[in-house]
């Protein structure tokens, strides 16, 4: 029934096998697919009411009013569920992240995966995930994996209209999935990343000598991942991990102007990682559109990895995460 408000909670991830670049920037396809690891620790809660009285849709994001520019590509997505559900109705939405370290965290992830859930639900629909995937999509690429748990697969879709770019779970074993950690570094105390992955994958696919070979590892990296989640070998997920992130970093930062988000830390931080794996820590770093530092390790490792994390001169802050679960109520 519309009218009703509804709520609805969903994980940030971090991809191991990065997406960078889009084949159509209208309907977000992707260039590739892309897999990534939805992590617990990093959670928006959405709320969503239709309600006939406004003249439009008002939003709040962690308790302000929300800028023109996030409302107003709000907006347009919420046209695409009014569509769906047959109604012309404006909502009111109240976004909360609660993520341990401030931005530069894929917000954008759990944020359009949370209001697909509460918004389709608020305007009476009931979809399922493949729905919801494609729905996300359209908001922001990497939330089309935050519709579901654990180890995740986006696809690059094949078919003309792309109606298959959505994510899909990816059949691991429990034991393995419950035994990874992502410990997340935060370099320069959250301050605002300084290009929007949006625009910055635009400009790298737009200027980037090395674009084109950075889209023709995807499907070679996005196999071996597959397999090394199928054989459960970390060793050869997290070499798959790391060899995105400096191929995606690599591609972003030969873009010209060069759109370069690592710090001195990010470096110090990768530097350690290093270190780590030389003493026999199963540790692999990945990094996204900040200077941010996250490294895929097990269980048994993810103390000895916090800790040296922490000591790293210029990282402000270590929050260490397990696999969370795909967009639900609240
Ligand atoms: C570096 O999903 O934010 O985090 O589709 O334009 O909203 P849009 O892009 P977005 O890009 C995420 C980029 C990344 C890598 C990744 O999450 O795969």
């Amino acid at each position: 029934m519309i009218g009703r408000p509804f709520t609805a909670r969903a994980c940030a991830n971090i991809a191991l096998v990065k997406y960078w670049g889009k084949r159509d920037g209208v309907r977000n396809l992707p260039a590739a697919g892309s897999l990534s690891l939805t992590l617990d620790a990093l959670t928006t809660v959405t709320t969503v009411r239709f309600d006939p009285a406004l003249a439009a849709d008002a939003m709040t994001l962690d308790g302000a009013a929300a800028s023109a520019k996030v409302l107003a590509r709000t907006t347009t997505w919420l046209d695409r569920v009014r569509e769906l559900a047959g109604v012309t109705t404006r909502a009111a939405i109240d976004s909360v992240n609660h993520f341990p370290t401030a931005s530069g965290l894929a917000s954008s992830a759990s944020g359009f995966a949370a209001l697909a859930l509460a918004a389709t639900r608020a305007a009476g629909l009931d979809l399922d995930g493949a729905a919801l995937s494609r729905l996300a999509r359209l908001g922001s690429g990497s939330a089309a994996r935050s519709i579901y748990g654990g180890l995740v697969r986006m696809h690059a879709g094949a078919r003309v209209d792309g109606d298959d770019a959505i994510a899909t779970p990816i059949a691991a074993a429990p034991a393995f999935v419950a035994d990874l950690r992502m410990i997340i570094a935060e370099v320069g105390g959250g301050a605002p990343k300084t290009h929007g992955s949006r625009d910055a994958m635009d400009h790298c696919a737009a200027t980037s000598p090395l674009y084109a070979a950075w889209v023709a590892c995807l499907d070679g990296d996005l196999r071996a991942a597959e397999a090394a989640i199928a054989a459960g070998d970390l060793e050869a997920l997290g070499a798959v991990t790391e060899g995105s992130a400096l191929a995606m970093h690599a591609a972003a930062i030969a873009s010209r102007p060069t759109v370069l988000y690592w710090q001195p830390a990010t470096l110090a931080a990768l530097a350690a990682v290093r270190e780590l794996r030389g003493r026999g820590v199963g540790a692999w770093a990945t990094m996204d559109a900040g200077p941010h530092v996250k490294v895929l390790t097990r269980a048994g490792d993810g103390a000895a990895v916090a800790a040296a994390m922490a000591a790293v001169p210029g990282v402000t802050a270590v929050t260490t995460a397990t696999a969370g679960p795909g967009v639900e109520p609240a």
